[in-house]
Protein backbone atom coordinates (compact mmCIF):
# COMPACT_ATOMS: atom_id res chain seq x y z
CA UNK A 1 0.00 0.00 0.00
CA UNK A 2 1.00 3.67 -1.28
CA UNK A 3 0.40 6.66 1.53
CA UNK A 4 3.26 9.07 0.85
CA UNK A 5 5.60 10.45 -1.76
CA UNK A 6 8.06 8.47 -0.10
CA UNK A 7 6.45 5.46 -0.66
CA UNK A 8 5.77 5.92 -4.59
CA UNK A 9 9.57 7.34 -4.50
CA UNK A 10 10.59 4.14 -3.09
CA UNK A 11 8.38 1.46 -4.82
CA UNK A 12 9.26 3.47 -8.59
CA UNK A 13 12.79 2.87 -7.49
CA UNK A 14 12.79 -1.02 -7.57
CA UNK A 15 9.90 -1.45 -9.52
CA UNK A 16 9.85 -4.62 -11.85
CA UNK A 17 6.45 -4.89 -12.52
CA UNK A 18 7.06 -4.50 -17.01
CA UNK A 19 9.90 -5.68 -18.88
CA UNK A 20 10.92 -2.31 -19.24
CA UNK A 21 13.21 -2.66 -15.58
CA UNK A 22 15.28 -4.88 -17.68
CA UNK A 23 16.62 -2.63 -20.08
CA UNK A 24 16.42 0.62 -17.90
CA UNK A 25 19.14 2.77 -16.63
CA UNK A 26 17.04 4.46 -13.71
CA UNK A 27 13.66 4.87 -13.38
CA UNK A 28 11.99 8.36 -13.35
CA UNK A 29 9.99 9.24 -10.64
CA UNK A 30 8.07 12.59 -11.64
CA UNK A 31 9.42 15.65 -9.96
CA UNK A 32 8.51 19.59 -8.95
CA UNK A 33 6.56 21.26 -6.78
CA UNK A 34 4.17 18.71 -4.89
CA UNK A 35 1.78 21.44 -3.52
CA UNK A 36 1.09 23.07 -7.58
CA UNK A 37 -2.31 22.50 -9.09
CA UNK A 38 -0.66 22.58 -12.33
CA UNK A 39 0.98 18.71 -13.40
CA UNK A 40 2.29 18.19 -16.70
CA UNK A 41 1.88 14.29 -18.08
CA UNK A 42 3.99 13.44 -20.62
CA UNK A 43 4.90 10.45 -21.97
CA UNK A 44 7.92 8.47 -21.11
CA UNK A 45 11.54 9.46 -19.81
CA UNK A 46 14.11 9.86 -23.11
CA UNK A 47 17.49 8.34 -23.08
CA UNK A 48 19.07 11.14 -20.63
CA UNK A 49 15.99 11.04 -18.57
CA UNK A 50 16.97 7.30 -18.22
CA UNK A 51 20.94 8.10 -17.55
CA UNK A 52 19.93 10.78 -14.63
CA UNK A 53 16.58 9.74 -13.25
CA UNK A 54 14.71 13.20 -13.64
CA UNK A 55 12.16 13.84 -15.92
CA UNK A 56 12.67 16.14 -18.88
CA UNK A 57 16.54 16.76 -18.77
CA UNK A 58 17.47 16.49 -22.32
CA UNK A 59 16.07 18.23 -25.14
CA UNK A 60 12.37 18.64 -25.05
CA UNK A 61 13.65 19.80 -21.05
CA UNK A 62 15.17 23.09 -22.61
CA UNK A 63 12.36 23.49 -25.53
CA UNK A 64 9.91 23.22 -21.92
CA UNK A 65 11.92 25.31 -19.52
CA UNK A 66 11.83 27.99 -22.87
CA UNK A 67 8.01 27.51 -23.14
CA UNK A 68 7.36 28.09 -18.95
CA UNK A 69 9.48 31.02 -19.07
CA UNK A 70 7.62 32.64 -22.64
CA UNK A 71 4.36 32.31 -20.02
CA UNK A 72 6.18 33.39 -17.15
CA UNK A 73 6.17 30.19 -15.82
CA UNK A 74 9.41 27.96 -14.00
CA UNK A 75 9.72 24.55 -12.92
CA UNK A 76 9.13 25.53 -9.36
CA UNK A 77 5.56 26.22 -10.46
CA UNK A 78 4.93 22.65 -11.52
CA UNK A 79 4.82 18.92 -10.95
CA UNK A 80 5.62 16.91 -13.94
CA UNK A 81 5.32 13.47 -14.84
CA UNK A 82 4.98 10.48 -17.11
CA UNK A 83 2.58 7.53 -17.73
CA UNK A 84 5.44 5.14 -17.32
CA UNK A 85 8.52 5.59 -15.56
CA UNK A 86 10.89 3.63 -17.73
CA UNK A 87 12.46 4.67 -20.61
CA UNK A 88 11.54 2.55 -23.57
CA UNK A 89 14.33 1.66 -25.46
CA UNK A 90 14.68 3.20 -29.01
CA UNK A 91 12.06 5.95 -27.78
CA UNK A 92 9.20 3.81 -28.76
CA UNK A 93 6.14 4.35 -28.02
CA UNK A 94 4.92 2.65 -24.95
CA UNK A 95 3.19 -0.61 -24.56
CA UNK A 96 -0.69 -1.35 -23.57
CA UNK A 97 0.65 -3.24 -20.92
CA UNK A 98 3.72 -0.85 -19.78
CA UNK A 99 1.48 1.73 -19.63
CA UNK A 100 -1.40 -0.19 -17.77
CA UNK A 101 1.47 -1.69 -15.27
CA UNK A 102 2.82 1.55 -14.33
CA UNK A 103 -0.53 3.31 -14.22
CA UNK A 104 -1.14 2.85 -10.51
CA UNK A 105 1.65 5.04 -9.73
CA UNK A 106 0.59 7.92 -11.74
CA UNK A 107 -2.76 7.40 -10.11
CA UNK A 108 -0.90 7.75 -6.33
CA UNK A 109 1.08 10.69 -7.81
CA UNK A 110 -2.60 12.49 -8.79
CA UNK A 111 -3.79 11.56 -5.63
CA UNK A 112 -1.84 12.93 -3.31
CA UNK A 113 -1.09 16.13 -5.67
CA UNK A 114 -4.80 16.92 -6.32
CA UNK A 115 -4.30 19.38 -9.21
CA UNK A 116 -6.81 21.27 -10.25
CA UNK A 117 -4.84 21.31 -14.00
CA UNK A 118 -4.05 18.82 -15.82
CA UNK A 119 -2.23 19.05 -18.89
CA UNK A 120 -0.71 16.68 -20.83
CA UNK A 121 2.30 16.65 -23.25
CA UNK A 122 1.54 14.80 -26.67
CA UNK A 123 -0.26 12.09 -28.17
CA UNK A 124 0.24 8.94 -25.87
CA UNK A 125 -0.65 11.15 -22.77
CA UNK A 126 -3.65 12.72 -24.11
CA UNK A 127 -5.03 9.31 -25.54
CA UNK A 128 -4.22 7.85 -22.13
CA UNK A 129 -5.62 10.69 -19.70
CA UNK A 130 -8.13 12.42 -21.66
CA UNK A 131 -9.56 9.93 -24.10
CA UNK A 132 -8.43 7.45 -26.12
CA UNK A 133 -9.18 9.26 -29.72
CA UNK A 134 -7.81 12.48 -28.45
CA UNK A 135 -6.14 14.31 -32.27
CA UNK A 136 -3.71 16.89 -30.60
CA UNK A 137 -3.71 18.28 -33.96
CA UNK A 138 -7.22 19.00 -34.13
CA UNK A 139 -7.67 18.98 -29.79
CA UNK A 140 -4.76 20.82 -28.69
CA UNK A 141 -5.63 23.66 -26.18
CA UNK A 142 -9.18 22.80 -25.72
CA UNK A 143 -10.61 22.00 -21.91
CA UNK A 144 -12.55 19.86 -20.40
CA UNK A 145 -13.40 19.76 -16.90
CA UNK A 146 -13.91 16.69 -14.42
CA UNK A 147 -14.58 16.38 -10.94
CA UNK A 148 -12.22 19.43 -9.62
CA UNK A 149 -9.78 19.68 -12.08
CA UNK A 150 -9.35 20.78 -15.63
CA UNK A 151 -7.67 18.95 -18.31
CA UNK A 152 -5.85 19.87 -21.37
CA UNK A 153 -3.14 19.22 -23.89
CA UNK A 154 -1.01 20.45 -26.28
CA UNK A 155 2.34 19.09 -28.62
CA UNK A 156 4.76 17.21 -26.56
CA UNK A 157 8.24 19.42 -26.94
CA UNK A 158 10.04 16.96 -28.58
CA UNK A 159 7.25 17.63 -31.65
CA UNK A 160 8.95 21.23 -31.67
CA UNK A 161 12.31 19.71 -32.13
CA UNK A 162 10.93 17.94 -34.90
CA UNK A 163 9.30 21.22 -36.76
CA UNK A 164 10.02 24.66 -35.09
CA UNK A 165 7.34 26.28 -36.61
CA UNK A 166 5.19 24.63 -33.87
CA UNK A 167 6.38 26.66 -31.15
CA UNK A 168 4.51 29.66 -30.97
CA UNK A 169 1.60 26.96 -31.00
CA UNK A 170 2.46 25.51 -28.52
CA UNK A 171 3.39 28.95 -26.32
CA UNK A 172 -0.34 29.59 -27.06
CA UNK A 173 -1.12 27.20 -25.38
CA UNK A 174 0.93 27.15 -22.16
CA UNK A 175 0.10 31.00 -22.00
CA UNK A 176 -3.86 29.62 -21.62
CA UNK A 177 -3.04 27.21 -19.08
CA UNK A 178 -0.44 30.10 -17.02
CA UNK A 179 -3.63 32.30 -17.26
CA UNK A 180 -5.73 29.29 -16.12
CA UNK A 181 -3.64 28.87 -13.36
CA UNK A 182 -2.94 32.17 -12.44
CA UNK A 183 -7.25 33.07 -12.25
CA UNK A 184 -7.02 29.77 -9.61
CA UNK A 185 -4.63 31.22 -7.81
CA UNK A 186 -6.60 34.81 -7.61
CA UNK A 187 -9.51 33.16 -6.54
CA UNK A 188 -7.57 30.99 -3.56
CA UNK A 189 -5.63 34.60 -2.18
N1 LIG B 1 10.05 13.08 -22.96
C1 LIG B 1 9.08 12.66 -22.13
O1 LIG B 1 7.96 12.34 -22.55
N2 LIG B 1 9.36 12.60 -20.83
C2 LIG B 1 10.53 12.96 -20.31
O2 LIG B 1 10.70 12.87 -19.09
C3 LIG B 1 11.51 13.42 -21.22
C4 LIG B 1 11.25 13.47 -22.53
Amino acid sequence: MIYTWEDIEEHVAVCTCCPLCKTRRLPVMGRGNRQSALMLIAEAPGGQEDQQGIPFVGSSGEVLDRLLQDCGLKREDIYITNIIKCHPPGNRDPKEEEKEACFPYLKYETYLLKPEIIVCLGRVAAQRIITPDFKITRQHGTWIYRKNCALTATYHPSAILRDASKYEIVKEDFCEIAKKRAQLLAKQS
